[in-house]
């Protein structure tokens, strides 16, 4: 489907979405109500479904007209860099994410069973290790990027820890991701055999000498996945996961630095970093409008008539902001209580969803009790976002802290902390040579 179809189009790529995606929700949303034709590259156009009800319609659907099924889709695809580099995120494999009815089912269980096989206790301990590694290599320097130097290395160290390999054998990992979600033409098509080839090491060393690991446990769990069915879900666990989880604690983190209301929790106790998460996921999820879906047949859906080989994407971010009309609600009110898609919903929906939600509070939280006095280096609409359809993604997320010396083990970094200095009204200096720094080995957890 090209976007010739689609004549006045929104973009979804480009510098003007990334920078206020909710205006663009906003403005479809006034043209063309709860679908709107958009383009997702050049040339390469899609229907975005922007409504909650919309969008619970078609995650849930039991089959009869919805498709995770995009090859036919992809026999369309103009022959450009730009529409075949979308074949990263939304060219078939045969996995749970792109499945339907009882091949989805199997493949699901497998995910499923594994994933509850992860200890949360143990996970914690994971992610708690792992950041404070990260945090302890930028805490002398009063500053840092939390999207380069924490939550995509962050991201990318815990899942490959889970899978079973070591530190070291993962440092890779987040370029190639960073890869694979940022490029277009041949190097997506390079990223993607970067990917496949890291990969296909795991599940070789992990057939050789099985452990105690979701490697191991895909390999033997009793689908019976094939040797290429444990590669493709260990390849779809680790992109869906390191990608979103990422995105999801610096998107997170920067909500928290520079709303009221959760600042003040740190010495109030007001909102929590649950609520903030929550929040983020309701307005701001990282999978923005990672919802590919296929009609089986012709579908007049409210308002818009899909054909087969269409793209449609369900908006996770446009749907939690949709407003609900109707009798009994205020403006803007919503039927469901504000419940958030970002996750997705029903058959489906994300199955590392408490994991996912485990690693994220465990790692902002280390962020607050180890970084005194931390702040935004810049004012929250200086922040820059990766351009890109599919995500809700910050390029930077540049803070200031209290400098705090990770040499002196014991020592708690609350120590070094002026009076009042987690207040908005008295923001600390940043680099002030003048302030002692303190140890990040002091846990508070
Ligand atoms: C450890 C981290 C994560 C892992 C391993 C993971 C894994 C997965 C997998 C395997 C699926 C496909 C399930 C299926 O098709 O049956 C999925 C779906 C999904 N995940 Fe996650 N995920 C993670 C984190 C996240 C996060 C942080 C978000 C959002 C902020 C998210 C949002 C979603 C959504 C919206 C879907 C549904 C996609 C659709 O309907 O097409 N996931 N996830």
């Amino acid at each position: 489907m090209s976007s010739r179809y689609f004549p006045g189009a929104g973009r979804l790529h480009g510098p003007e979405f990334a920078a206020d995606p909710q205006a663009v929700y906003a403005e479809l949303r006034s043209r063309h109500g709860a679908v709107a034709p958009v383009e997702v590259a050049p040339g390469v156009g899609a229907h975005l479904v922007l409504d909650h009800r919309a969008a619970w319609e078609v995650l849930t659907d039991q089959g009869e007209y919805w498709s995770k099924d995009p090859r036919p889709w992809q026999e369309g695809l103009p022959d450009t860099p730009e529409a075949q580099g979308l074949v990263g995120m939304i060219g078939y494999r045969p996995n749970a994410l792109f499945s339907d009815g009882q091949t989805h089912a199997r493949f699901r269980q497998a995910v499923t069973d594994t994933f509850r096989m992860i200890q949360p206790h143990k996970l914690r301990g994971h992610v708690t290790e792992i950041a404070d590694g990260l945090i302890r290599e930028f805490a002398g320097t009063g500053r840092a990027d939390l999207v380069g130097q924490y939550a995509r290395p962050l991201m990318a160290r815990v899942i490959n820890r889970l899978y079973g390999r070591t530190d070291d054998a993962g440092q890779d990992l987040d370029r190639i991701l960073n890869a694979l979600t940022n490029s277009v033409g041949q190097d997506a098509v390079t990223a993607n055999e970067e990917f496949g080839r890291y990969m296909s090491e795991l599940i070789t060393a992990k057939y050789a000498q099985p452990g105690d690991d979701l490697t191991s446990w895909f390999i033997s769990h009793p689908a019976q996945l094939t040797t290429e069915e444990v590669l493709q879900h260990v390849v779809l666990t680790l992109g869906a996961g390191c990608e979103p989880s990422s995105n999801l604690i610096s998107n997170t983190t920067a909500r928290m630095l520079t709303d009221e209301r959760y600042y003040s929790s740190l010495t109030d106790g007001a909102l929590t970093t649950l609520d903030a998460l929550q929040e983020v996921l309701r307005n701001d999820p990282s999978m923005a409008n990672y919802g590919p879906y296929f009609v089986l047949r012709p579908v007049h859906f409210h308002g818009t008539w899909i054909q087969p080989g269409e793209l449609v994407l369900v908006s996770y971010a446009a749907a939690g902001s949709s407003p609900v009309a109707g009798a009994g609600h205020q403006a803007g009110e919503r039927s469901d209580g504000g419940a958030h898609l970002g996750f997705g919903a029903g058959a489906h929906r994300c199955p590392a969803a408490d994991p996912a939600l485990l690693i994220a509070l465990t790692a902002i939280d280390r962020l607050l009790t180890l970084l005194p006095g931390l702040e935004l280096a810049v004012p929250f609409d200086a922040l820059t976002w990766r351009p890109g359809p599919f995500h809700r993604a910050l390029a930077e997320l540049p803070v200031t802290f209290t400098p705090v010396r990770p040499d002196h083990p014991g020592v708690s970094p609350w120590t070094s902390l002026p009076k009042n200095s987690r207040t908005r009204s008295t923001p600390p200096a940043p680099t002030s040579p003048g302030r002692a720094p303190v140890s990040v080995s002091g846990d508070r957890s």
